[in-house]
């Protein structure tokens, strides 16, 4: 039996990806920046198999949580990976598996984490296979972002920059952030982002938002070199807000925002306001919120969780 293993994390992007230059090459109307969350990871495992068709089943890891990806997930996975065999002029069969170590119901985009590992292993596979070298990380990157766009920049860490064809590391302050996701709701979006890519080019804002969000990476990027830390928070807070008001105002309006969203934005200004510091704080197209604090801000973020959070969301 041969058998592949791939793993990748998670990122969260500050600046955000949001719309298309080129559907076909998925490549983005605006350059985006991430922090890559090396604690929340895929696992992808690929199987010879003598058969004709790929198929994906649940990859069975103890202590991990189980979940079946939907067919529609399945499919996409499915498809990337025969593009990826189709580069290679491999025809054979394999059973994908796959799992994350963190809750499927939590909401939270695994697409990043899940095509990067499985563009990961599948290059495993068939340079073995087909006896051809392993291309380099922006190549792998590269073939990962034909998948899912967030995906090339799980490749690098901490920090990593994509524009356009380009993505690699960015060398930032602060390599070792703690990383809270508050969980809104644990039910599955209605919008997915793929969709939402779509939607969102007929709002009246789409036009000027590659220059928009150009203006808040070059601010974001002289904020975090300098640690100008309440800069960044305004900047990121900016961002994503302004991703939002793109779902706000396409033809066919959609929100992801709740009152129990709503609810949790203003408690952590109020954090802002009463101690002059606090975290970065960003959403990405879905109700939950993203919160990144200083090593040294560990106690505040604990007491803001006794305080505030615990007994009224979940928190990973
Ligand atoms: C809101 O990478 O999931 O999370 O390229 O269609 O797979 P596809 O989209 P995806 O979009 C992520 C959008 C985002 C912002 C971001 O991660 O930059």
């Amino acid at each position: 039996m041969q058998q592949w293993l791939g793993q990748a994390p998670s990122n969260i992007a500050l600046i955000k990806y949001m719309g298309k230059k080129d559907r076909e090459k998925n490549l983005p109307n605006n350059p985006s920046l991430s922090y890559t969350l090396n604690e929340l990871v895929t696992n992808v495992s690929l199987e010879k198999y003598p058969g004709k068709k790929d198929f994906w089943e649940p990859l069975h890891t103890p202590g991990a949580p189980e979940f079946m990806l939907p067919k529609e997930a399945q499919d996409r996975f499915l498809n990337h990976l025969a593009f990826l065999k189709s580069q290679f002029d491999y025809s054979g069969a394999f059973i994908v598996r796959s799992c994350n170590n963190f809750p499927h119901s939590s909401g939270l985009a695994s697409s990043a984490s899940s095509f990067a590992a499985l563009t990961r292993c599948a290059l495993l596979a068939l340079c073995e296979l087909t006896h051809t070298p392993i291309p380099a990380v922006e190549m792998q990157a590269n073939l990962s972002r034909l998948g899912s766009g967030s995906s090339c920049r799980s490749f690098f860490s901490p920090w990593a920059l994509w524009d356009g064809e380009e993505v690699g590391e960015i060398d930032l302050p602060y390599p070792h952030l703690l990383h809270e996701v508050i969980i809104i709701s644990h039910e599955v979006k209605k919008v997915s982002s793929s969709q939402a890519h779509q939607r969102i080019q007929t709002s009246p804002l789409y036009q000027s938002r590659d220059e928009r969000a150009r203006e808040n990476l070059k601010s974001l990027l002289l904020a975090l070199q300098h640690q100008r830390w309440h800069e960044s928070f305004e900047i990121c807070w900016r961002d994503f807000q302004d991703m939002h008001q793109l779902f706000d105002t396409c033809a066919d309006p959609f929100s992801y925002m709740s009152e129990r969203t709503q609810d949790v934005l203003t408690h952590l200004k109020a954090l802002w306001e009463r101690e002059g510091d606090g975290p970065i704080i960003t959403m990405d197209a879905g109700p939950n919120v993203h919160v990144l604090y200083r090593p040294d801000q560990a106690e505040m973020a604990q007491r803001f969780k006794q305080d505030y959070l615990i007994g009224n969301f979940d928190v990973l």
